[in-house]
């Protein structure tokens, strides 16, 4: 019998009502991970849980919005409470916060993708470390993105920002908790098929013209993402730490 990647491991997923965070959920849930499944949406939550416990894994759902301090301590204590305690973090919920040219960008907009993107983030580590720490060790996973970090892309300021900040935020926990067993890691999907992709790309001409920004020509699915954030969050990364790992269909390094 082989054993499962994340064989008596406990995990919390942020933004598991949909796209990337659902599709890793799942695939946690069926790696062996009892999973805190986090989202604002309940309804999504619930049939989430559902469908992980219908395939025979565990899972429990707790809506909230990331930007609240009291939600990232509420998911930790809901691990622990439930499931003994906290092994694998991965802070993926985000927004797409203001499109459009900079200077029409208002502050409220701003701050507001500022504090989902970057300070939820962080919140969520901030509380997810202490639990971590008592296991005497752990992985905490971030979806940040290629827009910011390898690409500029016109009107996308606030996002671009928390996203590339992230980066910064995970090298410094990289090298702050190192020494005590926690690897601090970040994926960069590329152009993938989610509701957010559909929010910003509305039409089939933006649709064709980000597929041919990848070098695979094409964008990527929810499901195709996950397995690198299993490797992530498994043993198999387990000299990765500080790395913002690329899963782009390069579009980082096309220029055709
Ligand atoms: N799709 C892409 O092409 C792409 C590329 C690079 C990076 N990403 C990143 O991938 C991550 C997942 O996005 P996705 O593409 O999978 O889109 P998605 O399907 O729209 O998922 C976004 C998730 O974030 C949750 N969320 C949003 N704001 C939240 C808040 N304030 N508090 C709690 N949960 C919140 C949403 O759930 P509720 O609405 O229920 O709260 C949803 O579950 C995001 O961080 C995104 O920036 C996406």
């Amino acid at each position: 019998m082989t054993t499962k990647a994340l064989a008596d491991k406990v995990a919390i997923v942020t933004g598991a009502s949909s796209g990337i965070g659902r599709a890793t959920a799942l695939l946690f849930a069926q790696e062996g991970a009892k999973v805190v499944v986090a989202a604002r949406r309940n309804a999504e939550l619930d049939t989430l849980v559902i469908e992980i416990e219908t395939a025979g894994g565990e899972a429990v759902a707790l809506a909230g919005n990331i930007r609240d301090e009291a939600f990232a301590v509420a998911l930790v204590e809901i691990a622990t409470d439930r499931f003994g305690g906290l092994d694998v973090s991965f802070n993926n919920a985000g927004t797409l916060g203001p499109m459009g040219p900079s200077q029409e960008v208002a502050l409220a907009d701003w701050a507001e993708a500022l504090d989902v993107n970057l300070t939820g983030a962080f919140l969520g580590a901030k509380h997810q470390i202490p639990a971590m720490l008592k296991r005497g060790g752990g992985s905490v996973i971030f979806t940040s993105s290629f827009v910011g970090h390898t690409a500029g892309m016109p009107g996308t300021a606030a996002y671009a920002a928390g996203k590339a900040g992230m980066i910064g935020l995970i090298k410094t926990l990289a090298v702050e908790y190192g020494p005590q067993g926690i690897r601090v890691n970040a994926i960069l999907p590329g152009g993938t098929d989610t509701p957010m992709a559909h929010q910003m790309l509305d039409s089939e001409e933006a649709w064709t013209f980000v597929r041919g920004m990848h070098a695979l020509k094409r964008t990527s699915t929810p499901q195709e993402i996950a397995p690198s954030v299993l490797y992530l969050a498994s043993s198999a990364s387990g000299f990765t730490t500080g790395t913002a790992l690329l899963v782009d269909g390069g579009v980082s390094i096309n220029k055709t």
